[in-house]
């Protein structure tokens, strides 16, 4: 049971490491480091005992890839490597398209040519754009907003169109809500380069004293607190997700060998109430300043989580403190990331 995880030093990759050695997997990490340091692999070892293979690549690189999957002989491949961030992808829309678009398609067509079918891949609630209606289910319709998105729907869309030509194929397509928290150890956890674009990694940076205060993006929008609202869902129930949908793979039959499904809890928060459980779990208080909205947000966002439950068995079991407990954890015993560790 040998599996390529794609991306697999990042922040989700890396927790997915965990969680598929832990259940017997040989796991394999490409990755190009881009965003990531090796220091996490380490860190994978001391809490599982098992170092996972590490081939060095870029997923563009289909001659490389195809190599790495006859080497390993791998059974199938979690998709994580791509690029993330919203602002920076409308500032640089063609490395998004190159990283996220071509990159996977060199992945499948290197599927493909040595007959490996089985995949996971990394999508976002970022493909279904402004709500309709809440709770989102996988039937809303799909419309992101930044390019982005818009690249994790082009790759939605090769996904089904691949599985339809060719009855071989299983995949699997994850919808992530917002992902945040830490490993319980404190070994593992999300690892910013420069300014965190997110609500949590931010906050907990203000925690650890590396930034002075938070600013809270609008605080007039129609929600019960004036501040957007969103599903956070705690990595480790995140990539546990994962499992289930793998092993969902071989389940299915071939008329039906793709599937969409959310990964959240189907409970939204909002930016104070983050603010509030983050200080009950540090025990300090968090400043914050409300200032204007952030272009491009959104004022509400959570998961219908039916699919999930049914379909694959799984639903989210950590709440809002275990996610702020643990990226407490992880952020004062890494108060400068895995960076100082590999210095
Ligand atoms: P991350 O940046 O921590 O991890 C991505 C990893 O992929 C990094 O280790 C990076 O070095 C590697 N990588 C990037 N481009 C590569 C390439 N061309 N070839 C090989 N490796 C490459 O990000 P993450 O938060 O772990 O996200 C993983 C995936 O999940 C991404 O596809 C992201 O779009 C998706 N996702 C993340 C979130 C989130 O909030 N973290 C939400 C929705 C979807
Ligand atoms: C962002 C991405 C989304 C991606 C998700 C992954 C945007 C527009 N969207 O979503 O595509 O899938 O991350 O987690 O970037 N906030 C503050 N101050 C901050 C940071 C955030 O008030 O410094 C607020 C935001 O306005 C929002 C909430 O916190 O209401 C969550 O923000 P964030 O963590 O960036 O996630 P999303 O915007 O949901």
């Amino acid at each position: 049971m040998s599996i390529l995880i794609t991306g697999g030093a990042g922040y989700l990759g890396s927790h997915c490491c965990v969680s598929f050695i832990e259940r017997g997997y040989d796991v394999v990490v490409f990755d190009n480091l881009r965003n990531s340091n090796p220091e996490a692999l380490r860190r994978i070892e001391a809490i599982t005992g098992k170092m996972p293979k590490f081939e060095q690549g870029d997923v563009r690189d289909q001659a490389a890839l195809e190599t790495v999957l006859k080497r390993h002989d791998c059974d199938g491949v979690i998709h994580f490597a791509g690029l993330k961030a919203v602002g920076e992808s409308s500032q640089d829309p063609l490395s998004y398209y190159d990283n996220n678009v071509i990159g996977t398609h060199r992945l499948l067509s290197a599927m493909s040519a040595v007959g490996t079918h089985r995949l996971i891949f990394s999508s976002s609630a970022t493909v279904y754009g402004e709500p309709k209606s809440l709770p989102l289910t996988e039937e809303h319709s799909l419309n992101p907003v930044n390019p982005y998105g818009r690249t994790k729907l082009i790759v939605e869309d090769m996904l089904r169109d691949l599985a339809a030509s060719n009855p071989a194929w299983r995949v699997g397509v994850l919808r992530y809500f917002n992902p945040v928290g830490a490993h319980s150890s404190g070994l593992l956890g999300e690892d910013p380069q420069g300014v965190p674009n997110n609500l949590m990694p931010f906050i907990a940076q203000v925690a650890v004293g590396r930034r002075k205060q938070l600013s809270v993006f609008g605080g007039d929008y129609p929600t019960r607190d004036g501040t957007g609202v969103r599903d956070y869902i705690h990595v480790v129930d995140l990539v546990e997700g994962h499992l289930r949908a793998y092993e969902k793979l071989s389940a299915l039959g071939s008329s039906e060998n793709c599937f969409s499904v959310n990964l959240g809890t189907g409970n939204g928060y909002s930016v104070l109430e983050m603010i509030r459980a983050f200080e009950r779990g540090a025990n300090q208080p968090i400043p914050f300043e409300i200032v204007a909205r952030r272009e491009g947000d959104v004022s509400e966002f959570y998961a219908d989580t039916q699919k999930a439950t049914e379909f694959l068995a799984w639903s989210a079991e950590r709440d809002l403190d275990d996610m702020c407990s643990d990226t407490w954890n992880w952020v004062r015993k890494n108060p400068g990331g895995y960076k100082s560790a590999s210095d």
